[in-house]
Parts: structure tokens; C-alpha cells; sequence
């Protein structure tokens, strides 16, 4: 039977752990070729070894995806590996509580930058390799914070409504 990800070239981010690993394993499972963009670098190259040794094909990038450098080092090796850019997960994702009054700036910026920064920087340096095979697939992850946010959540709630 074939697979349905046989020949495509798939970026899952956050893919280390959680829903993230989960998709990784299940495209590798279809035939696609994954690249696991985390920071936790452990993990994640703990994941791609797992997806080899079962005779699939996968890397880690290892880094923050919030930082430009990074995604294009994730387009770049992906490019290298598998020939380009098919499929693009942006899955990643973080949340910390607190209120508007209370929350530090840090904490926002990093919830935004992990959250809403990262997806424009990975579609910004995907989409110009999807489209030279004609065409891709991108998806976000959000959240239902998204639609009907609870309190104590306005960075994650914001950052997922951009998503
Ligand atoms: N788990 C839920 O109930 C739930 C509900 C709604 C939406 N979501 C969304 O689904 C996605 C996955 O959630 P999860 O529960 O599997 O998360 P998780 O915390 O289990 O995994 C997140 C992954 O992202 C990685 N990561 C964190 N910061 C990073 C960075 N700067 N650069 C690269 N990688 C980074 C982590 O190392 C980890 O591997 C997130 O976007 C989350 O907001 C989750």
C-alpha cells in the first residue's frame, strides 16, 4: 500500500516532545522525510535517531525558532537532506500564566516570539522552496484560547488568534 507522505520533505516544529513527536513519528510512518526544528536538542535528535533506526529519514535542527538564523538553518538543512520543502507543521508552542498587570515583558515577548514570530519566520523562508516544487502545505497549531480565552492567558490567547 502506499504511503501518503512517500517523497515529501515535512518541518515539524516543537517536534521533540508531545503533539509535535506524536506527528513526527506518524509522518515518518507515511514515507515522509522529517526534520525535528526544537531547541531541545536531546530529544529531538533522540527522535530522529528512533525514525532512522525504523527505517524512515529524519534530522534535528537544533534551536530556537524564534530566531531567524535558526529557521533558515531549518529550511536550509531540510533542503540539503530531502531536496526541499513540502510540508510545513508549525507546532510549536509555549504558555505561561499570569495577568496583563503582573506578567513581565519578557515572558510576553517569549510566548509571542515562539508562538506567532516563529510561523511567520518559518513560512517566510519555507514557501519560497514549496514553491519551486510546484506547491506545499503549511498548518498552525492554535488553540481554543483562541476563539474564547480564559483569564491569565493574554499572551498565549493573542499569539494563538494570530495563528
Ligand atoms: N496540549 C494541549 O492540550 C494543547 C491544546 C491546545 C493547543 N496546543 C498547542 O499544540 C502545540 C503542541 O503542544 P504540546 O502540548 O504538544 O507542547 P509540549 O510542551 O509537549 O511540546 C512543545 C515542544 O516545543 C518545543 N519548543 C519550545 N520552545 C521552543 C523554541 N523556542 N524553539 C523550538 N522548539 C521549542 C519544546 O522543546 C517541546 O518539544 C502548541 O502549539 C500548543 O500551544 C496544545
Amino acid at each position: 500500500m502506499s504511503k501518503r507522505f512517500e517523497g515529501k520533505a515535512v518541518i515539524v516544529t516543537g517536534a521533540a516532545k508531545g503533539i509535535g513527536r506524536a506527528a513526527a513519528l506518524a509522518f515518518a510512518r507515511e514515507g515522509g522525510s522529517v526534520t525535528i526544528a526544537d531547541v531541545d536538542g536531546a530529544a529531538g535528535s533522540a527522535l530522529a535517531a528512533e525514525i532512522n533506526a525504523s527505517g524512515g529519514q529524519a534530522i534535528c535542527v537544533a534551536g530556537d525558532i524564534a530566531q531567524a538564523s535558526t529557521v533558515q538553518q531549518v529550511v536550509a538543512e531540510t533542503v540539503h537532506a530531502f531536496g526541499g520543502v513540502d510540508v510545513l507543521y508549525n507546532n510549536a508552542g509555549v504558555v505561561k500564566y499570569g495577568t496583563v498587570v503582573d506578567m513581565p515583558v519578557e515572558d510576553w515577548d517569549w510566548i509571542i516570539g515562539i508562538n506567532l514570530r516563529a510561523s511567520f519566520l518559518t513560512c517566510k523562508y519555507a514557501i519560497p522552496e514549496m514553491r519551486k516544487r510546484g506547491g506545499g502545505a503549511i498548518v498552525n497549531t492554535a488553540s481554543v484560547q483562541a476563539f474564547a480565552s480564559q483569564q491569565t492567558v493574554a499572551a498565549y490567547a493573542a499569539s494563538k488568534g494570530g495563528s
